[in-house]
C-alpha cells in the first residue's frame, strides 16, 4: 500500500478515535489575521510509523534537500514523537543542536521520556504556543515543520514570530501532503501564499519520493512585515461550508 494512502487511513482513524485538541485563538494573536480556511485538529503525535518512513528515506531526503550539516542549530517544530529529532541529532553532531518543539504538553512529556534513554545530548525540548513557536531569538540555521503546518491555529502570527528566531541565511522547510487543510494537508499554492504574506520567499519546492508529500523551502523575511499589513489567503473550505 502506498505510504500516502496508509497515512490518510491512519489520520482518518486517529481523527475518528480521538476528540482532538480544541485550539482557541490566544489574545496574543489578535494583531494578526486568522487563517481564511479550516485548521486541522491535533489528533496524533506522529504522521506514520517509523519503519515505513525509514523505508521511504524521509529523514535523509529532508536533510539533503535542506542542506542540514554538522554544527547547525535546527528546530523540529511540532516534533511529536520525535521521528525527525532523533535522526537529526547525529547529523548536526556534538557542535550542533536540535530544538524539539511541540505545542501539546502530553506529546512533549512522552518525547522527553523517549529522549531520556537515548543518550543524545544535543537536544533541547521546548513547548510552544499556537501563535508562537517560542524559540530563542536569532538562534537557528534551519527549521522544519513536518506534517504539522495545517494544525497551526494561528499560522500568520506563528510564522511571523518564527522569523525572529532564524539566523541570516537560514532556511525553513515545510513537508506536507498537497491536499485540503481539513484533510491534514496543505495545498502547495496556499502554503506559498500564506508564507509570502508574512514576507517569506519560496526558494524551491520538491516532490519527495515514497509518498511522503512535498518539501517547500523558504527564506525568512530579512525585516518583519507589520502584522496589520498581513492579508489572509483564501483557502478551500469543505463542501457545504
Ligand atoms: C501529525 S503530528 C506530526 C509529528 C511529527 N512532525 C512527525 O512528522 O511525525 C503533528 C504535531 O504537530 C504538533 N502541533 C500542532 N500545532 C502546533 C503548533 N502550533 N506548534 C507546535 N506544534 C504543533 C502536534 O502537537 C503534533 O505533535
Amino acid at each position: 500500500m502506498r505510504l500516502s494512502i496508509l497515512a490518510a487511513l491512519l489520520t482518518a482513524l486517529a481523527a475518528a478515535c480521538s476528540p482532538g485538541v480544541a485550539q482557541q485563538a490566544p489574545s496574543t494573536a489578535s494583531a494578526f489575521p486568522a487563517p481564511d480556511r479550516p485548521v486541522a485538529e491535533i489528533v496524533s503525535p506522529v504522521w506514520l510509523n517509523e519503519a515505513d518512513r525509514d523505508k521511504a528515506r524521509e529523514s535523509e531526503q529532508v536533510v539533503q534537500l535542506m542542506g542540514i550539516a554538522p554544527g547547525m542549530a535546527v528546530a523540529d517544530i511540532g516534533a511529536g514523537t520525535g521521528y525527525h529529532t532523533v535522526r537529526l541529532s547525529p547529523v548536526v553532531g556534538p557542535r550542533g543542536r536540535v530544538y524539539a518543539q511541540d505545542v501539546t504538553p502530553e506529546y512533549l512529556a512522552d518525547l522527553e521520556r523517549r529522549l531520556e534513554g537515548a543518550e543524545l545530548d544535543n537536544i533541547t525540548t521546548l513547548r510552544g504556543a499556537p501563535d508562537d513557536p517560542r524559540l530563542p531569538p536569532r538562534s537557528l540555521d534551519a527549521a522544519i515543520l513536518i506534517h504539522m503546518y495545517h494544525e497551526i491555529a494561528q499560522p500568520y502570527a506563528f510564522m511571523h514570530r518564527l522569523a525572529g528566531s532564524m539566523k541570516p541565511g537560514a532556511r525553513v522547510g515545510v513537508v506536507d501532503l498537497d491536499r485540503a487543510t481539513w484533510l491534514h494537508g496543505t495545498p502547495r499554492d496556499l502554503l506559498r501564499c500564506e508564507l509570502e504574506a508574512v514576507g517569506y520567499r519560496q526558494i524551491s519546492s520538491h516532490q519527495l519520493t515514497g509518498g511522503v508529500g512535498y518539501l517547500a523551502i523558504f527564506e525568512p523575511p530579512a525585516a518583519p512585515i507589520e502584522p496589520s499589513a498581513i492579508r489572509a489567503c483564501k483557502g478551500q473550505k469543505p463542501p457545504g461550508v
